[in-house]
């Protein structure tokens, strides 16, 4: 009775196997005999009584059962038919196994029913969609750990490139702002110079002397060309004065005696009227004054831009004082 059971589940075996992977059933070798020696023999016989017990019979049922339902979903989609028939192989294993256990006296397990497996099996396959979709919604919007530490670095070292030539674009061309020591000061109309023949004018956040001459407004630097001391006006010698050294200059900013090597700095003065603007310029003879062609003309100083005062000895004024 074993023996029959065993080679029965042998040869079901061989014919499922050779149904699964398309080889003819007859060039597969014969299960073995049994009674070829003892030892295979008994080893059939206790095999066959294991096989045979009711729990381990369920057990077995069982597991083919989950075997078959765990068949990939494309293979069963692509060999439905043939899913089909392992489903009612599968069933009449199950009923098989469950008459064996009732003729064994022990209670029959629930038998399944016939035909559900394949509507549940080609079920997940329409619920794969979206399992599939979720690696490219990572792959769009995710970032590992790596990934993000390099864009991080990345735009750190941007940003620090960035900021550094920014500094070095303002240190190599300084932009000051009108009304700062560097760059323009508004002094509004020429009617509000000092008249020609009056004392200078301070201007001590643009750092210059304004004044008026018969060629034109002067800007005069407060800075002394010797070393670099503030020099006064001295209304009683109608002059400048350094108190450093003792350097005089004119009231033009002309060199007169002292330790100085030259006359006095200027900077540029811009005259608007009617829309033209006329500056101070340079010259073998100094800094020549824009002419004001009118008391309206708009006076700016560009503390910005320097013309050096010519040599002491080229002085107009040298030795006048
Ligand atoms: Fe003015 Fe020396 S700094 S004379």
């Amino acid at each position: 009775m074993a023996n029959e059971l065993w080679n029965e589940r042998v040869q079901r075996a061989q014919q499922i196997t050779a149904e699964r992977k398309g080889i003819d059933i007859s060039v597969m070798l014969p299960p073995r005999n049994p009674s070829a020696d003892g030892s295979t023999h008994r080893a059939a016989a206790l095999v066959a009584e294991v096989v045979s017990a009711p729990v381990v019979a369920d057990v077995i049922a069982q597991a083919e059962a989950v075997v078959e339902a765990a068949t990939p979903v494309a293979v069963a989609e692509a060999s439905a038919p043939a899913s089909e028939a392992a489903a009612d192989r599968v069933a009449a294993a199950k009923a098989k196994a469950a008459a064996r256990a009732a003729s064994n006296g022990a209670p029959a397990a629930p038998a399944p029913a016939a035909k559900p497996a394949a509507a549940p099996r080609l079920a997940p396959a329409k619920t794969a969609a979206p399992a599939e979709a979720a690696p490219a919604e990572v792959g769009q919007s995710g970032m590992n750990r790596r990934e993000f530490v390099t864009y991080a670095w990345a735009a750190a070292l941007g940003l620090v490139t960035l900021e550094g030539g920014l500094a070095t674009f303002q240190f190599m061309y300084p932009r000051f702002k009108e009304g700062q020591f560097g760059g323009k000061f508004s002094l509004g109309a020429a009617s509000g110079l000092p008249p020609a023949g009056d004392p200078p004018r301070a201007d001590p956040d643009g750092k210059f002397w304004m004044v008026t001459t018969e060629t034109g407004p002067k800007a005069i630097y407060m800075v002394c060309t010797h070393l670099g001391c503030l020099y006064k006006w001295e209304q009683s010698n109608n002059r400048f004065e350094c108190p450093c050294h003792g350097s005089k200059f004119s009231r033009e900013g002309f060199y007169i005696e002292g330790p100085a090597a030259r006359s006095l700095d200027q900077f540029i003065v811009e005259v608007e009227a009617a829309g033209v603007v006329a500056l101070t310029t340079d010259s073998e003879e100094g800094a020549i004054p824009p002419t004001v062609p009118s008391p309206d003309a708009e006076i700016r100083v560009n503390t910005g831009k320097r013309i050096q005062g010519k040599p002491a000895a080229d002085s107009p004024a040298k030795g006048t004082g």
